[in-house]
């Protein structure tokens, strides 16, 4: 049965989710699910803005059949050509083979990798760049480039009619769409943002500057509705939500909090893990704690985005960083994250080596600071070392 949603006057939703696939880009773990936005614009022309992914395309074809109503497809707008927009773009070429392809000149190479039989659509393409306009009868598209936001192809498309800005992957989250399509009939902020931040984190966030750019971009445009390629559409307080991209895009903490990362094997680097966090929070300081060996890499990403202050504990491993801790400085480094302050805590039976490993890969991160009060653990952490707890404490604290 098709599925579609108004999402505007003349615009339809005709994406699709799915929750049967357990990691998005086989890497990630979406246990909500993800949708594959895409949506139908029907006027005097009819366009189709972006396809969707293979795993929903069953549901997203048939969703675009029933959306068209016998009428005939004119475009294909392509924004983003990741495979999860773009997997069917083949499947669209061939039900409705009157559809013109809408892109910008970087498109046109990845269509010919993806879709080599498609060369005679490909040639034929509608090639536009930052500026240009589409009259589609009622509805005007104007195309705005967004390179790296998360493909060198990406562009954003805006309605101007119903000041809709089709936003490819920015301001989208993972989360499987659960019969609402708008942010303001779900509770994004209680149930939705974590996953924002972490898709964000994850996704996007290495790609900060350019997607300080599009905000720039996005400034002169009356915008009224956000239509991303994953998640609820934003028709009501996009400026909470352009705030938060504002913030994660600059890589500013959301707030004055912290956050306890550890690895520990046996409970004993945990234990002084759970000991420093509880003397942070006797100071009034909003702490989160999490075991990195029970979380994956991804929400501890997105969590060092949200803090001020990350404390990172864990013992040496081989003569280096227990694994967990140091996948998780591996990733920091490849997204980019910056301006954020560490503290330490290592532990070693024989010879302590994290802390100073953990230091030099920190150091590899731009403007991050590694406080001096560093907790050392021999085995297990003593009474004695209340001292050093302190002293650690008072400086994460005194670093908000
Ligand atoms: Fe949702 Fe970059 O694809």
């Amino acid at each position: 049965m098709f599925n579609i949603q108004t999402v505007a006057e003349g615009i339809v939703y005709v994406g699709a989710s799915d929750r049967r696939l357990a990691k998005f880009e086989n890497l990630f773990p979406i246990p909500r699910g993800v949708s594959y936005n895409s949506y139908l614009i029907v006027d005097d022309k009819t366009a189709l803005m972006d396809t969707a992914d293979a795993g929903v395309g069953a549901q997203f074809l048939e969703n675009v059949t029933a959306a068209l109503a016998g009428r005939a497809l004119d475009y294909l707008v392509i924004d983003h050509m990741e495979p999860d927009h773009a997997a069917m773009i083949e499947a669209v070429l061939l039900r409705w083979p009157g559809v013109q392809l809408v892109c910008n000149a970087k498109t046109v190479p990845m269509l010919r990798m993806y879709f080599p039989a498609g060369e005679e659509k490909i040639a034929n393409a509608l090639l536009v760049k930052e500026g240009d306009t589409l009259e589609l009868g009622h509805h005007t598209l104007s195309f705005v480039m967004a390179p790296m936001v998360h493909w060198p192809e990406v562009m954003m498309t805006y309605e101007s009619t119903t000041g809709t800005l089709f936003s490819a992957d920015a301001f989208g989250t993972f989360g499987a769409l659960d019969g609402a399509i708008f942010a303001d009939e779900v509770e994004f902020e209680t149930r939705w943002l974590d996953d924002a931040r972490r898709y964000y984190a994850n996704i996007v966030g290495k790609y900060g500057v350019q997607v300080q750019g599009v905000l720039k971009k996005a400034a002169a445009l009356d915008i009224r509705t956000i239509a991303p390629l994953h998640g609820p559409i934003w028709r009501k307080d996009l400026a909470w939500f352009l705030g938060k991209y504002d913030l994660w895009s600059r890589c500013e903490p959301e707030q004055k909090s912290v956050t306890v990362l550890y690895g520990s094997m046996y409970g004993n680097t945990a234990s002084a893990a759970n000991a420093l966090a509880a003397r942070i929070a006797a100071k009034g300081v909003p702490v989160a704690v999490h075991d990195l060996s029970c979380i994956d890499n991804s929400e501890a990403v997105a969590e060092c985005w949200r803090s001020a202050v990350i404390v990172l504990a864990a013992p040496t491993y081989n003569g280096g960083i227990y694994l967990p801790a140091e996948q998780l400085l591996s990733d920091l480094k490849a997204l980019g994250l910056h301006d954020r302050t560490f503290a330490l805590v290592e532990n070693g039976s024989w010879a302590p080596m994290s802390a100073k490993l953990m230091a030099a890969k920190i150091g590899e991160l731009k403007n991050c600071t590694v406080l001096e009060q560093k907790v050392t653990v021999r085995g297990r952490l003593t009474a004695a070392q209340d001292a050093e707890l302190d002293a650690c404490a008072e400086a994460v604290a005194a670093s908000l």
